[in-house]
């Protein structure tokens, strides 16, 4: 979704600001903005579309030059996809006062009636207009001290970064739901909504907590809540290296992330198990094992593919540590008056750990005494702050948006968490040593799998021309059914659906006509059999079947017009391996469909507001 970047300090802000303003575009959005402010006062543009648009219309021009600025993209919530609604957003040049949001102002109506009562005009349809010209009607001579009382009347999510032409070497910058830190380095400070937009020029971090703001100049920071009493904002080191978020050789990140599935795994695993005697050791979860053995039911929360794979998860913890487990949807969870009781352990599943619906379900859970151990991969984000413990992922940053790696990471910090609540209640070590086993070669096997590019391109190609496609799969291949029709609307827009494979008979086989593309995933497990007569009833309706199936296995290649081939693992660790041919053949209808994957139209990477 929208993102933010700023700066101040010794270096010029306008490279800096489109620097982080690309770096920023994996997220989603739909035009960018930036104001420079110096010594000639500030200077403003925006453009609807790409970044470089935005960086050609100020291509040559000194009037950018400057030390102190603030930039942002933006993906519409209020108002259309316009220059005039995109940010920067100004107080109508009252104070000179300039500001970049993400998030939504909810009380944005009652603010501008208000504003309007005292003679502020509005050039936008944005709610975000509401906030700056709120913030210059408290201005007093002191930035901070508007912005504070400006956000006591605020309701809703915001990240903000705000200057005023008045203080020329104050940036301020605030949040609430929505995500923001504070990067240091050798030439000033910069604010950003992602670690992204600063690995460049920060060494090290600081998160802003929700109510916080902070007012930083070329020499340092301060940190107050909203009645300005003073906060500490701690340091951390920078976690991601520039050549994690580079694209390297490769054409997509993607590809690339695709690609990386075997070392993402290989880092998740590291240290954390020791096959031999059937241990899985947690340091982040180790200190409620107490809790854990008694956990009465687990529930995992998540939205999009981080809930497909709590799906997975949900079926991990009962084949496993036979706790009864669901997995729902974060947004329904959370407003339909969840009953929590006691011995309730709720599992957030987030990439980015910002995903607000994910977060406000956790929030809910925990209000209502749950214990919440959350999946997340985004070290120090919201979610994984909000927690009481968790497993980080550890895949590295995930820039393509959609996520691949990370739900692999998702799958595989699941399989590790079902075994050690499994291990503290009703597995052997045994058993768990020979999960643990199969597990330790899931990286080797993935290499394999992953090189498969060419044959999904081959399969995508005799597909392509098809609208619409359905997903099929049992047990613990029905959520990989569901991300692999997640997978192909999202970045190549043909229709795919993903069910259940029995489910097919009550309602979608009136679907199937000749040709129609059905992906099954059939390998070798104890519905094997029930998915191949699926398989049957869909080529007796004439549709042609796409198997991904366990490897040398004739006679479910003998059903289909086209296969993918896995080894043969035990059934919880396949989705680890089925998911991924369905990546390949979604990254390939979509090049051959002539789309941008990393940027698929109307989506956003991390999705911050409800
Ligand atoms: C967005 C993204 C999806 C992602 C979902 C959850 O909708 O486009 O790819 O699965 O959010 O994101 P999270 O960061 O919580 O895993």
């Amino acid at each position: 979704m929208c993102g933010i970047v700023a700066c101040v300090g010794q270096a010029s802000a306008k490279p800096i600001l489109m620097e982080g303003l690309k770096r920023l575009e994996y997220r989603g959005y739909d035009s960018a903005g930036i104001a420079v402010l110096n010594g000639q006062g500030m200077q403003l543009a925006r453009a609807v579309g790409r970044v470089r648009v935005l960086e050609q219309s100020i291509d040559g021009d000194d009037r950018f030059e400057g030390t102190l600025g603030i930039a942002h993209t933006r993906w519409a919530t209020h108002g259309g996809v316009t220059e005039i609604n995109a940010h920067p957003h100004n107080d109508g040049g009252n104070h000179g006062i300039v500001l970049v949001h993400n998030g939504i102002i909810e009380n944005h109506t009652a603010l501008k009636t208000w504003l309007g009562q005292q003679g502020h005009e509005f050039a936008s349809e944005t709610d975000t207009e509401a906030l700056v010209h709120l913030i210059s009607e408290l201005y007093e001579g002191d930035l901070a001290a508007a912005v504070r009382a400006a956000l006591r009347q605020v309701e809703g999510a915001y990240a903000i970064a705000v200057m005023c032409k008045a203080e020329p070497g104050v940036l301020v910058a605030a949040r609430r739901g929505s995500p923001l830190m504070i990067g240091v380095g050798p030439e000033g400070y910069l604010v950003a909504s992602d670690a992204q937009a600063l690995v460049t020029h920060a060494r090290q971090v600081a998160a802003i907590d929700n109510d916080v703001v902070a007012r930083i100049t070329g020499d340092g920071f301060v940190t107050a809540d909203l009645d300005n009493a003073p906060v500490t904002a701690k340091l951390q080191e920078l976690d991601i290296t520039l050549e994690q978020i580079e694209l390297g050789a490769h054409e997509y990140y993607m590809a690339k992330e695709i690609e990386e599935q075997p070392v993402s795994v290989a880092r998740c695993l590291r240290g954390r198990m020791d096959a031999k005697n059937g241990r899985v050791v947690l340091g982040g979860v180790a200190e409620h094992a107490r809790t854990l053995v008694r956990a009465k039911r687990v529930v995992f929360l998540g939205q999009g593919t981080a809930l497909h794979a709590g799906m997975i998860g949900a079926r991990l913890i009962e084949d496993l540590a036979k706790i009864p487990c669901t997995a729902e949807f974060a947004s329904e969870f959370r407003y339909r008056n969840p009953i929590i009781e006691d011995g309730t352990v709720v599992i957030p599943v987030s990439q980015s750990g910002e995903t607000a619906d994910t977060l406000a379900a956790v929030q809910e859970a925990q209000q209502r005494g749950a214990l919440a151990l959350g999946l997340v991969n985004v070290v120090g984000s919201t979610i994984a702050r909000t927690t009481d413990a968790g497993v980080y992922l550890r895949v590295g940053p995930e820039i393509g948006v959609a996520s691949t790696k990370a739900f692999l990471g998702q799958v595989t910090a699941a399989v590790l968490l079902s075994c050690y609540l499994g291990r503290s209640r009703v597995m052997s070590e045994e058993q768990a040593a020979e999960l643990l086993r199969a597990l330790e070669t899931i990286p080797t096997l993935l290499e394999g799998v992953c090189a498969d590019g060419d044959h999904a391109r081959a399969v995508a190609q005799r597909f392509i021309s098809r609208d619409n496609w359905l997903f099929l799969g049992r047990g613990y291949n029905y959520p990989v059914a569901l991300e692999g029709a997640l997978k192909l609307k999202e970045i190549s827009y043909i229709h795919a659906e993903g069910m259940p494979a029995a489910e097919m008979k009550h309602g979608p086989i009136a679907l199937i006509d000749e040709g129609m593309p059905v992906v099954v995933v059939a390998t070798r497990n104890s519905q094997y059999r029930k998915v191949l007569s699926n398989i049957e009833e869909v080529r007796s309706r004439g549709g042609h079947v796409i198997g991904v199936i366990t490897e040398g296995d004739d006679e479910a290649a003998s059903l289909c017009e086209a296969v993918f081939t896995v080894p043969d693992v035990p059934a919880p660790l396949q989705p680890l391996l089925t998911i991924v041919p369905l990546q390949l053949l979604a990254y390939h209808a979509a090049l051959l469909r002539g789309h941008d994957v990393d940027k698929p139209r109307n989506l956003a990477k991390s999705v911050t507001v409800e």
